[in-house]
């Protein structure tokens, strides 16, 4: 018995000695100690031993469990410290790493050239405002002087949402909100999305964005709009371009015209960014029709004005040299990243 004992104890804590793990040093526990232990069966045959013997048994049985539990316990310390320390070690941060960069965004091109030329015209002391996308007829058409049956309405084909409600086709409506409020003087600047049934090609898309400007008070004059329009292409465009005014024809404007800049590829000595011609067209403008004005509540003998409206992926593509519109609106970022 008592070698059984002595053979049984040094097993154990031969096994814990060499126990790696935790789950190994829990598999010893129950092997020995367990319900069904060898320690335990040791006490269940304790019947079998004589009476005078059982207190010696019994004392060298508690003997054993306590070495063999005291061992057990120091060496799953032992463990837990070394699992520990090597979990540690795994986990430490390098603080001398780089960190990682996340991507940023950019400002789109459109976006820089509206921001740069609302730069423009807010030094000249206008406000910037806003107006609506799904617009009524009687702003986008009627109060510009564009009745039901006019030509114009066909040039501009446009999406209808029902017959008075419709995708603005342009942002001259915003001209005719801003009258009608009747807050004179005016000057203001809006810029916006505006949708026509067009198909899509390099100069074409059914979206795209104007910059309408609008100036009335008293003795306006065309030489006012003039000076107005050759300061922002010296700003926008640089100091050395400058503008030819052809006569054109807009519902709204009389007189009308559309405005050239210089080329400032070739300075004017034509090249293949103005076809050869010198100049490039870039907005239409004209002195507010006075029917428009007085549709829009405002005296004509009292007040004059202008407008202009500005094509914005037009003056886009040419300040930045692209030569095709639907790569402002792929959003891919390799092209973007170049802004
Ligand atoms: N709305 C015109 C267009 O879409 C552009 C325009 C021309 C706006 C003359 C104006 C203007 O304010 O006076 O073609």
């Amino acid at each position: 018995m008592k070698e059984k004992l002595e053979a049984i104890k040094a097993e154990a804590l031969a096994k814990i000695n060499e126990a790696k793990d935790l789950d190994a040093l829990n598999e010893i526990k129950v092997a020995v100690l367990g319900k069904k232990g060898e320690l335990t069966a040791v006490l269940k045959s304790m019947k079998d031993v004589a009476p005078e013997e059982r207190p010696m048994v019994g004392q060298m049985v508690n003997e054993a469990r306590e070495a063999i539990e005291q061992k057990l316990e120091e060496e799953r310390t032992k463990v837990a410290r070394m699992l520990r320390t090597e979990k540690m070690k795994r986990e430490t941060i390098d603080v001398t790493l780089p960190g990682k960069k996340n991507i940023r965004g950019h400002r789109h091109p459109n976006q820089i050239a509206l921001e740069d030329l609302e730069r423009v015209f807010i030094g000249m002391g206008y406000e910037v405002v806003e107006g609506p996308e799904v617009e009524y007829d009687k702003y986008n058409f009627e109060l510009l002087n564009i009745p039901a049956n006019h030509p114009a309405k066909d040039e501009q084909d446009t999406f209808y949402i029902n017959k008075e409600i419709l995708l603005r086709t342009q942002t001259s409506p915003v001209q005719a909100r801003i009258m009608e409020k009747g807050n004179l003087p005016i000057r203001i600047l809006s810029a916006g999305r505006v949708f026509r049934a067009d198909e899509v090609d390099a100069t074409h898309s059914p979206s795209f964005h104007q910059v309408e400007g609008l100036v009335i008070d008293k003795n306006i004059t065309m030489a006012d709009l003039k000076g107005t329009l050759a300061q922002f292409a010296k700003e926008f465009f640089g100091e050395k371009t400058q503008v030819k005014f052809r006569p054109h024809h807009f519902p709204f404007t009389e007189p009308s015209a559309e405005v050239d800049i210089t080329c400032f590829k070739c300075g004017g000595k034509g090249c293949r960014m103005c076809k050869g011609s010198g100049w490039i067209e870039i907005l239409g403008c004209g002195m507010v029709h006075p029917h428009v004005l007085e549709m829009c509540g405002i005296d004509p003998n009292e007040y004059q004005g202008f407008a202009f409206g500005i094509g914005l992926e037009r003056v886009t593509l040419l300040k930045y040299e692209i030569d095709d519109m639907r790569l402002l609106y792929e959003n891919d970022v390799r092209f973007l990243n170049q802004f």
